[in-house]
C-alpha cells in the first residue's frame, strides 16, 4: 500500500481494525455499512474518507472491486446530512448501467437519513426525467451526453448550487469521447466544490486532470504489486483465429458451472457470439450499446439473478459493473486499449473474493497482448488444453455457424424492412427471448448431450 506525503498516518498502521467511526463516519451512516456486512472500511476508504470529510479534493487510484464508491459515497452523504441541500452531488459514470448500480449504493448507504437520487442516462425517457429532476433529489448520477441535454433543454433545472463532482472511472470521463460534454457540464457547475476522481486506472497526464478544475487534490494510491487483484488468476490461450468459437466452447463446457462474462470487440460480434453459443445450449444474454436501454437492463437483471450464466458484451459492461458471483472472464476479443483490459478483467476477484480470467490471443493479437503484459508487469501462464479434445467440438460449432449465418441475415433484412420489432415469436433481434431456441432444438438433436446447464 502505497500514500502520499500529506496523509499523516502511516499507512501500514491503519491496516489493523480501524473502525468506520474511527474515520469520522457518524452513527447513522456506521449503522448502514453494518447493514450492508462492511465490518470494517476498505483501504481506500480508510484513507480517502477522512480527507474527504475534511473538505479535501481527493484522487483516488485503487485496484477494481476494492470498494471505492463507498469511499466517495459516505462522506458525501455525510456531508449532505449536515447540510441538506437538493442538487447537492453530481456523480459522472461512463456507463448508464454503472450509474444505476452507484444509484443503488447511494440509496443502501442512505436509506436511513432519507436520501433521494435520481439517475439520468440515455436512452430513457426525457419527459419523465425532467419530471424526476424538478423533484430536485439530492444526488444525481448522470452519464455526461444526458445530462447536457437536461441542462441545454430541460426548464429550471440547473446545478448552481452544487456541492459535490464525483468523476467515477475518470480516466474515461475525462478521455476524449467525453470532452465536450464534460467540459459543457464544468462550466455550468460552481467552482467553489469540491471535486472526486476515482478508477483503477488514471490518466498521467496532468493536462487531463487539470480540466476537471481540481483544487490543491491530494493523491490516494491504494494498490497491489500489480494493478490487477492478488486473487485474480489469470492466464492466456494462444490459437489461431479461426478456432476461436471452437476454443471458447470448448473452455464454457470444461469450466461449465461457473458463471462468466465474456467481452467481444464490436456489438455485432457480441450479438454473433450469444446467438452462436445459445444454438449451442448455453445460457447466454448479450449486452451491447446497441440493444434498448430497457434490454441492456433486462440483460444485466437476468445475468446477476443468475437466470443466465453467460454475460456476452462490449466494453459496456467492461468498467464499475459489480456482479459478485461472476467467477470467470474471458477476453474473447482482445481488449484494444490495455488499460481495459485491467477493468474487464476487476469484474470478477472483487472484494477479497477469487477469481480466473483468460484471453484468447491470435496470431494478430501478439502485439496487444505484449502491451497487457507490460502494463500489467506480469508475464501469464498458458491455459492449457488438449488439441484433440477440442477439435472433437468443430463439426457441431460449424453446424451452429450456418445456424447464426442465418439468423443474422434474418436480423438484417428485419432491420432493414423496418420490422425489427415484430419478429415471429416476438422477439427484438437483439434481446434475450427465445428465438434461438428452435434453431437450438435442431442443432441439440444431434450431438452435445446433457450437462449444458451453461
Ligand atoms: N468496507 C467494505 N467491506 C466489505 N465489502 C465492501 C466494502 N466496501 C465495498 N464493499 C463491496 O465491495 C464490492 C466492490 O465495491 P465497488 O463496486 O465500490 O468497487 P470499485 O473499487 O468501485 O471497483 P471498480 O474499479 O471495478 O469500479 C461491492 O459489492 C461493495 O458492496
Ligand atoms: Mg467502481
Amino acid at each position: 500500500m502505497a500514500s502520499t506525503s500529506a496523509l499523516e498516518i502511516d499507512p501500514e498502521e491503519t491496516v489493523v481494525d480501524v473502525t468506520w467511526k474511527d474515520l469520522g463516519i457518524v452513527d447513522s451512516l456506521c449503522q448502514a455499512c453494518e447493514e450492508l456486512k462492511w465490518k470494517t472500511p476498505s483501504k481506500i476508504q480508510k484513507e480517502a474518507i477522512p480527507l474527504t470529510l475534511q473538505g479535501k479534493d481527493v484522487i483516488g487510484l485503487a485496484e477494481t472491486g476494492s470498494g471505492k464508491t463507498g469511499a466517495f459515497a459516505l462522506p458525501i452523504l455525510q456531508a449532505l446530512l449536515e447540510n441538506p441541500q437538493r442538487y447537492f452531488a453530481l456523480i459522472l459514470t461512463p456507463t448508464r448501467e454503472l450509474a444505476f448500480q452507484i444509484s443503488e449504493q447511494f440509496e443502501a448507504l442512505g436509506a436511513s437519513i432519507g436520501v433521494k437520487c435520481a439517475v439520468i442516462v440515455g436512452g430513457m425517457d426525457m419527459m419523465s426525467q425532467a419530471l424526476t429532476l424538478a423533484k430536485k433529489p439530492h444526488i444525481l448520477i448522470a452519464t455526461p451526453g444526458r445530462l447536457v441535454d437536461h441542462l441545454e433543454n430541460t426548464k429550471g433545472f440547473n446545478l448552481r448550487s452544487l456541492k459535490y463532482l464525483v468523476m467515477d472511472e475518470a480516466d474515461r470521463i475525462l478521455n476524449m469521447d467525453f470532452e465536450v460534454e464534460v467540459d459543457k457540464i464544468l462550466r455550468v457547475i460552481p467552482r467553489e466544490r469540491r471535486t472526486l476522481l476515482f478508477s483503477a486506472t488514471m490518466t498521467k497526464k496532468v493536462q487531463k486532470l487539470q480540466r476537471a478544475s481540481l483544487q490543491n487534490p491530494i493523491k490516494v494510491e491504494v494498490s497491489t504489486k500489480y494493478q490487477t487483484v492478488e486473487k485474480l488468476q489469470q492466464s492466456y490461450i494462444f490459437i489461431p483465429a479461426k478456432f476461436k468459437d471452437v476454443y471458447l466452447v470448448h473452455i464454457l463446457n470444461e469450466l461449465a458451472g461457473n458463471s462468466f462474462m465474456i467481452f467481444c470487440a464490436t456489438c455485432n460480434n457480441t450479438l454473433r457470439t450469444a446467438l452462436l453459443l445459445r444454438n449451442l445450449g448455453f445460457m447466454a444474454v448479450p449486452l451491447h450499446g446497441q440493444m434498448s436501454q430497457n434490454k441492456r437492463l433486462a440483460a444485466l437483471t437476468k445475468f446477476k439473478a443468475k437466470n443466465r450464466s453467460v454475460l456476452i458484451s462490449t466494453d459496456v459492461a467492461s468498467r464499475g459493473l459489480d456482479i459478485p458471483h461472476v467467477d470467470i472472464v474471458i477476453n474473447f476479443d482482445i481488449p484494444t486499449h490495455s488499460k481495459d483490459y485491467i477493468h474487464r478483467v476487476g469484474r470478477t476477484a472483487r472484494a477479497g473474493r477469487s477469481g480466473r480470467a483468460i484471453t484468447f490471443v491470435t496470431q494478430y493479437d501478439v502485439e496487444l497482448y505484449q502491451r497487457i503484459e507490460q502494463l500489467i508487469s506480469k508475464k501469464l501462464p498458458l491455459y492449457t488444453t488438449q488439441e484433440d479434445e477440442v477439435m472433437v467440438l468443430q463439426e457441431r460449432v460449424s453446424e451452429a455457424h450456418r445456424m447464426v449465418k442465418m439468423e443474422m441475415k434474418d436480423i438484417e433484412d428485419n432491420k432493414k424492412s423496418g420490422k425489427g420489432k415484430k419478429r415471429k415469436g416476438g422477439g427484438d433481434n437483439d434481446d434475450d427471448t427465445e428465438q434461438s431456441i428452435g434453431v437450438r432444438k435442431r442443432v441439440k438433436g444431434k450431438g452435445f448431450k446433457g450437462k449444458r446447464k451453461g
